[in-house]
């Protein structure tokens, strides 16, 4: 497993990458005076007010308020958890992430993966050997399968017989736990046996092409369960993983499309016709883990369901979670198969030609949006069409903003036949903000924006050191943003606000550093203005919380030393008692 990735890389990686060549890769920019400007890729508009400035290496949207650093973006856009945008950035500029030894993120499970690899290695065996093996591969036969399409998928067999697995691999203490943490055997009321037996074996393999999972089919009719799938374990989650996704994108360059059907069969059969392109969700509903995973290696996306109820229904769902997938530049549609087909069937009946012809006629989102809605609604009166459109609303809210959320729109108002609503979003335009005064900027906020800005003023030799104890918001995140400081003097404002794992933060500073500021002219000062001020603020509120609790009676002589200092240091109103002044 990996160690974690090494906070100075972290910082060097951050503080060399160029945000306008991350951008630029994915949104075109043009060059506009001293930054570049592209139409926001977060939201919808004709004109840009997208900019990108290469001196303080942030992006920020003056018409949505989109901001953030280069691995922000990289995050929103390529939509990256923290480590992948490391790894991503990384690799662009051609590095290799390094990971500490000896600090591991989690557990090690590279022996749950060797089991299960010598588990789909036994199982395929199985296939070759077994003296009940012929019953399998005419079982395979008898669907049409290949014996090359069999070990593309490397398609395997589990004899009957209760322990042929564990008997073969569970030979030590060590053995049967790795066994039990794969799923690969089950131990109701203290009996050990192998979980698949007498079945066909679809090994699942995540998109490194590591086996983590395995579905078992009888082979004959009532013979228990249809299917049985390995259960979750710290390797396989049912909700994440496809079917077919890691052999698709062996099998082809391009994935321009990508087909989700139901089942093993159905992904193997289409195969089998020179379809390549299907995946099987795992006897789960479409989940957005599994809609992350494919938008990331295909643009389009066709569902395919069963006609009949549970169908539409199984659909209707997958329109949901996809929502919020549909960024310009992807589809998802939607085809229902005739009633008691499913794709396995389908191509094996009219051939791979008529089946891609199918797809062609897939209803695209916005249709299955309106189609749906219809169900709800009668068109054929104003107020039913009005209701159309009013349940239409929360859907479309969901889509991101962009040019493909504007079609849907007007494609509901062409059918609804009302006036067109006005865009609710992203309201009017925001002109450029004109720039702020330091002095307009609350205290701790101005230090901040200071710190982001001039990050220079941390290196003063002559800072108080008592200013961080107030109780305040903002404190200890000023705090640890000078502390930073002082350790990494050259770090630069993109690499310290990336620092922060909460993405509320990281906008939050992004934010800040990207304020335009009049003038930081005085920005020594200024920051150590705010510090001073807040050390008083400081010892003030440490005095008057000795002066409340305790009567000087009660005062140990620490405390009454301490409050000496606290009236010596600061400066003591006329009604305060004891030494004022300094
Ligand atoms: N499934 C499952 N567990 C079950 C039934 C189904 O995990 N008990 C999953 C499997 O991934 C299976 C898919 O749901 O491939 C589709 O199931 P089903 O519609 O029952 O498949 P069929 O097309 O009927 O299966 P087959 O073609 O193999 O007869
Ligand atoms: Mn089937």
């Amino acid at each position: 497993m990996a160690g974690l990735i090494p906070q100075t890389f972290i910082d060097d990686l951050l503080s060399r990458a160029d945000i306008i060549e991350v951008i630029n890769a994915r949104v075109p920019l043009k060059r506009a005076g001293h930054e570049y400007k592209a139409c926001c890729p977060f939201h919808d508009e004709k004109t840009p007010s997208f900019t990108v400035s290469p001196s303080k290496q942030f992006y920020h949207c003056f018409g949505c308020g989109a901001h953030g650093t280069a691995l922000g973006f990289l995050m929103e856009y390529d939509r990256l958890s923290f480590p992948e945008a490391i790894e991503e950035l990384a690799a662009s500029m051609g590095l290799e992430v390094p990971r500490e030894a000896g600090a591991p993120q989690g557990p090690d499970h590279r022996p749950l993966y060797d089991m299960l690899e010598q588990a789909a290695k036994f199982y395929r065996r199985q296939l070759g050997q077994h003296p009940q093996a012929a019953r399998a591969i005419d079982y395979l036969k008898g669907r049409g399968l290949s014996g090359e399409v069999a070990a593309e998928y490397r398609i395997g067999f589990a004899p009957p017989g209760w322990d042929n697995l564990l008997r073969q691999f569970g030979t030590s203490a060590r053995d049967i736990d790795r066994l039990r943490d794969t799923g690969l055997i089950s131990e109701p009321d203290g009996k050990r046996y192998d979980r698949l037996r007498d079945r066909i074996i679809f090994p699942i393999r995540d998109t490194r092409g590591r086996v983590v999972g395995f579905g078992g089919r009888v082979l004959t009719a009532d013979d228990g369960p249809k299917y049985l799938n390995s259960p979750e374990t710290p390797v396989f989650h049912k909700g994440r993983e496809l079917y077919g996704l890691y052999e698709a994108r062996q099998a082809l360059q391009d994935l321009d499309r990508l087909l989700v059907v139901e089942g093993y069969m159905d992904v193997v059969a289409l195969a089998q016709h020179g379809i390549r392109n299907a995946v099987a969700t795992l006897g789960t509903a479409t989940t957005a883990d599994h809609l992350d995973r494919v938008y990331r290696v295909t643009p389009e996306v066709v569902f395919c369901f069963d006609g009949d109820r549970a169908g539409r229904d199984a659909a209707w769902k997958a329109f949901n979670t996809a929502l919020p997938f549909m960024r310009d530049g992807r589809q998802a549609r939607f085809l229902f198969l005739p009633d008691g087909e499913d794709p396995d069937s389908l191509v094996r009946k009219e051939g791979a030609e008529a089946f891609t012809q199918r797809l062609t006629q897939a209803l695209p989102l916005s249709q299955f949006l309106i189609d749906k809605l219809a169900e709800q609604a009668d068109m054929n009166t104003l107020d039913g069409r009005a209701r159309l459109a009013e349940l239409a609303k929360p859907l479309i809210a969901k889509l991101p903003g962009g040019t493909f959320k504007t079609m849907v729109e007007q494609h509901l108002n062409d059918v609804v036949g009302l006036a067109a609503t006005p865009a609710p979003e992203p309201g009017p335009r925001r002109s450029r903000p004109k720039a702020t005064a330091l002095g307009t900027i609350p205290p701790v906020r101005r230090a901040v924006v200071l710190l982001l800005q001039r990050p220079d003023v941390a290196a003063q030799a002559d800072l108080p050191s008592d200013w961080n104890t107030l109780d305040m918001p903002g404190i200890p995140l000023l705090g640890d943003l000078l502390e930073t400081l002082r350790q990494r003097p050259d770090i630069s404002p993109a690499a310290l606000i990336d620092r922060w794992p909460d993405p509320e933060t990281r906008r939050h500073l992004a934010r800040l550093a990207a304020l335009e500021i009049q003038t930081l002219d005085d920005a020594a000062e200024q920051f150590r203005g705010v510090l001073v001020e807040l050390s008083r603020q400081a010892r003030n509120a440490q005095r008057r919380k000795l002066q409340q609790v305790y009567r000087p009676s009660a005062m140990t002589d620490e405390e009454k030393q301490r409050l000496r200092e606290l009236y010596g240091a600061g400066k003591a109103s006329q009604s305060e008692p004891g030494r004022g002044g300094d």
